[in-house]
This record gives structure tokens, C-alpha cells and sequence, in this order.
């Protein structure tokens, strides 16, 4: 795998759901493996703490996590880990909720710590909790793409419904990324999309980004079994082409950092 040096802008994608188990951690391996066979340098913060699992699905062991981080243990290029296709993959920790609560300032910390990984990487991606707690907000704030994953059950949607509520609320964002997840058809995506656009639209005023839906398939499964992404499975899979339309529609995205919020890779707004 050649992957070459960047001094490019980082593009920051969050990923997020209402719901837990919706395919947030999918979502974020299969982006990552598209992105790395492509030759980009990719990091995944793994930001679902306490509940972290990238590293498990990509076989990693972790050389230690933030917590350490934010101790003065270790500085943040000592727990960068990196999995055989490349990626690299930076973990929350489990214990973060317990060591040390996720208040404002111990999630801004964590942001800013990234600063030290500048220029290092085309992408980051962040898998970030389920629901809508202050650190999902402040997380989601921070990246310059906002993607919430979304199934077509009622909980699903009442969830995704009340998370983007309080990320237009609370954090005045718009172009929110909607992604219908595990759709049969592409029309059941095409509909799941247009029935949260509806409700957002009708309640909030706030208009939703398409960009596309993941099918379901049993590849997910089958592939993070063996420790990969489903769309190394071959160019000819329903997966590769679901997430091949999508990193095509998220390229076309331009990057406009937000002023006055603490981002990622630019701590000091
Ligand atoms: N498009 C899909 N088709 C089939 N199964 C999927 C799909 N996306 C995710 N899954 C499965 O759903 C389960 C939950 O996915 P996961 O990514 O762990 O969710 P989350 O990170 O949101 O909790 C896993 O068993 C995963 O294999
Ligand atoms: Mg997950």
C-alpha cells in the first residue's frame, strides 16, 4: 500500500446516529478501506467511548489511548495505531467516562491534541457515540462534515429526528449528511431519505444532504468476522459501489470551516 505524505487540509467527517447499532462503525470502516485503497492517508478517531470497537474490527491492539493523552502519559503520536490496510486509527478509550467525565473542557481538550497530527492526513474520520449528549454535540461541532446514519425503524427515525434537532438547535448547523442505512432497495433509501427531510423540513426548517444509501448486505457481517471491510471483498460488490458514490459525493464537498468553533486540526478558533 503506497500512501502518500499530505500537506493538504484535513477533511473531518463525523459520523453520529440517534440510535446505537445502526452501522455507525461500519459506515466508518468501509469509508476508511474506500479512502485507503485510493492511496489517501486515513485516520479514524474512534470517539464512541465506552464503547469503542474499531480497533476490533480492524485487529488492532491498542498502544494505549487519550486518556493517556490527557494525563501526560503519552503524547497522541504514541497511541497512533495502524491497521494492515493502512489506516490509522486513534482510540477514545473505554475508561474515559469514569477516569475523567466528558465535560467541555476535556472534550475541547481532545480536540485540540489532534492538532499535533496536522498535515498528516487526507482524511479523518470519527465514529462518534450514539445519541445526542453534549460531547456527541461538541464532537460533531468540531468535524467539517456531519453524517447521521439511520435505519428505516421507527426508533431510527424518532432518534436521528431528535439528535438533528438539537445539532441545528444547539450548533446552528446545516448541510447535515442523512444516510439511510441496511435499505433493500435503493428506492427504500431514496423514500427513508425524503420521509426525514420531510420531518426536518416541516419542524425545524432544516434541509438534509443526499448523497446516497448503503444496501444491506450480509458482506458487512461476513467481513468484519475476518477482520476487514466489506468493500476489500472486490470492486464488483454491492458495498464497493454503494461507498464508491458516496466518497464521490463527499469529495465534491468543499470544506468551510465554521468561525468561532473549536475544530478539529484548528484549535485555535
Ligand atoms: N448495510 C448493512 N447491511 C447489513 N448489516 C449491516 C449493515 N450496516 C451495518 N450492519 C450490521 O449492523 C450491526 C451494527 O453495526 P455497527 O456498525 O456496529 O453499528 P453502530 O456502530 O452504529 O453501533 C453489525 O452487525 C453490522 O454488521
Ligand atoms: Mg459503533
Amino acid at each position: 500500500m503506497t500512501q502518500t505524505a499530505t500537506n493538504t487540509e484535513t477533511r473531518v467527517i463525523g459520523i453520529a446516529s440517534g440510535k446505537g447499532g445502526v452501522g455507525k462503525t461500519t459506515f466508518a470502516i468501509n469509508l476508511a478501506t474506500y479512502h485507503a485503497l485510493k492511496g489517501r492517508k486515513v485516520l479514524i478517531f474512534d470517539a464512541d467511548i465506552g464503547l469503542g470497537n474499531i480497533h476490533i474490527a480492524l485487529r488492532n491492539k491498542l498502544n494505549g489511548n487519550l486518556v493517556d493523552v490527557l494525563e501526560g502519559r503519552k503524547e497522541i503520536q504514541d497511541i497512533l495505531v495502524e491497521s494492515e490496510t493502512g489506516i490509522s486509527i486513534i482510540s477514545g478509550g473505554n475508561g474515559l467516562d469514569e477516569s475523567l467525565s466528558l465535560n467541555n473542557e476535556n472534550t475541547n481538550n481532545i480536540i485540540r491534541a489532534f492538532a499535533a497530527l496536522e498535515n498528516q492526513f487526507d482524511i479523518m474520520i470519527v465514529d462518534i457515540s450514539a445519541g445526542a449528549s453534549q460531547s456527541v454535540l461538541h464532537f460533531l461541532s468540531a468535524c467539517h462534515h456531519q453524517i447521521v446514519i439511520g435505519t428505516n425503524e421507527p426508533s431510527s427515525v424518532a432518534d436521528a429526528y431528535a439528535l438533528i434537532k438539537l445539532m441545528h438547535l444547539n450548533l446552528g448547523l446545516s448541510d447535515i449528511i442523512f444516510i439511510p442505512n441496511k435499505v433493500v432497495t435503493k428506492q427504500e433509501g431514496s423514500i427513508l431519505f425524503e420521509k426525514m427531510n420531510t420531518i426536518t423540513a416541516k419542524f425545524l426548517g432544516v434541509a438534509l444532504n443526499f448523497i446516497g444509501s448503503i444496501s444491506e448486505s450480509s458482506d458487512y457481517s461476513l467481513a468484519w468476522n475476518k477482520g476487514k471491510a466489506a468493500i476489500s471483498m472486490g470492486e464488483t460488490t454491492t458495498c464497493y459501489h454503494d461507498f464508491a458514490a458516496i466518497v464521490d459525493a463527499i469529495d465534491k464537498i468543499s470544506i468551510n470551516p465554521k468561525s468561532g468553533e473549536i475544530q478539529f486540526f484548528n484549535p485555535t478558533k
